[in-house]
């Protein structure tokens, strides 16, 4: 794991934001692993800003989210469709038909989740994956478990997520459930970048790198893969 401190999210979203649009001037038809909630903010703006700047072409990139809420409309402000159009697609020259989650809604999830998987494989794989880290160290929406996960399924959200999320659902109450990618579908990205702000999270990044491998600490599984970076600032590094 190649971790780096940082001072501030901004220089954060700069450094990730980097990593993303040198990919897509490297390879214009990459296919990228996407996170949602307040971390990857600051690198969104980032990689709009060098778009708009260098003129970088988003039309040949596929994306894929690494989770959705169950039960919330697609059109709902809260779900994670809306928040990618509104955090970074439409800020892009990226093609509708590009940009994938699972749905939330489907009547069948376990096939919604094969239907995922099997489309992920097939257009070759993910080529970086960005994360964030849950309080309680969960990945995508893997909860602390017995097992790790393998590939997307449906799961019920823990108290801790629940309480993290919830501030974001002023008018509809907070889904209790979604569906994520699983840990091993994760771990088959080519490249992993995870971010950390703030002082809850200092405790996670603690047990994510220097903790045992655990699925009770899920992000912990990223110690065995071989192209890690994380970026954290002072706080969430507080106690390494
Ligand atoms: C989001 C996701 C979650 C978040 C995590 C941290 O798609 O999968 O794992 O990355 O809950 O959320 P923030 O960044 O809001 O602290």
């Amino acid at each position: 794991m190649k971790v780096t401190v940082l001072k501030t999210a901004e220089e954060i979203g700069v450094a990730v934001a980097k990593i993303f649009t040198d990919e897509v001037k490297a390879n214009p038809d990459c296919i990228l692993g996407l996170a949602t909630g307040a971390s990857p903010i600051p690198t969104y703006n980032n990689i709009i800003k060098t778009h708009k700047e260098e003129g970088i072409s988003f039309k040949g990139v596929k994306t894929y989210n690494l989770d959705e809420y169950c039960d919330l409309p697609k059109a709902d402000k809260n779900s994670y469709y809306t928040f990618m159009h509104e955090q970074l697609f439409n800020g892009l020259d990226i093609l509708e038909e590009n940009v994938h989650f699972l749905d939330g809604n489907a009547t069948d999830t376990d096939a919604e989740c094969r239907r995922y998987d099997n489309e992920i494989n097939e257009a070759g794989g993910i080529d970086i994956q960005l994360l964030g880290i849950g309080n309680n160290a969960h990945i995508g929406f893997n909860e602390p478990a017995d097992s790790f996960t393998d590939g997307s399924f449906k799961v019920k959200l823990t108290d801790s997520t629940i309480e993290a999320n919830k501030i974001y659902f002023d008018e509809n109450p907070m889904p209790h459930y979604a569906l994520t990618m699983g840990v091993n579908q994760i771990m088959s990205a080519k490249k992993i970048v995870l971010i950390a702000t703030g002082p809850k999270k200092a405790e996670a990044v603690r047990n994510m790198i220097k903790g045992e491998v655990t699925p009770q600490v899920p992000a912990s599984i990223l110690q065995n893969h071989n192209d890690v970076e994380i970026f954290l600032d002072e706080a969430a590094a507080s106690l390494l």
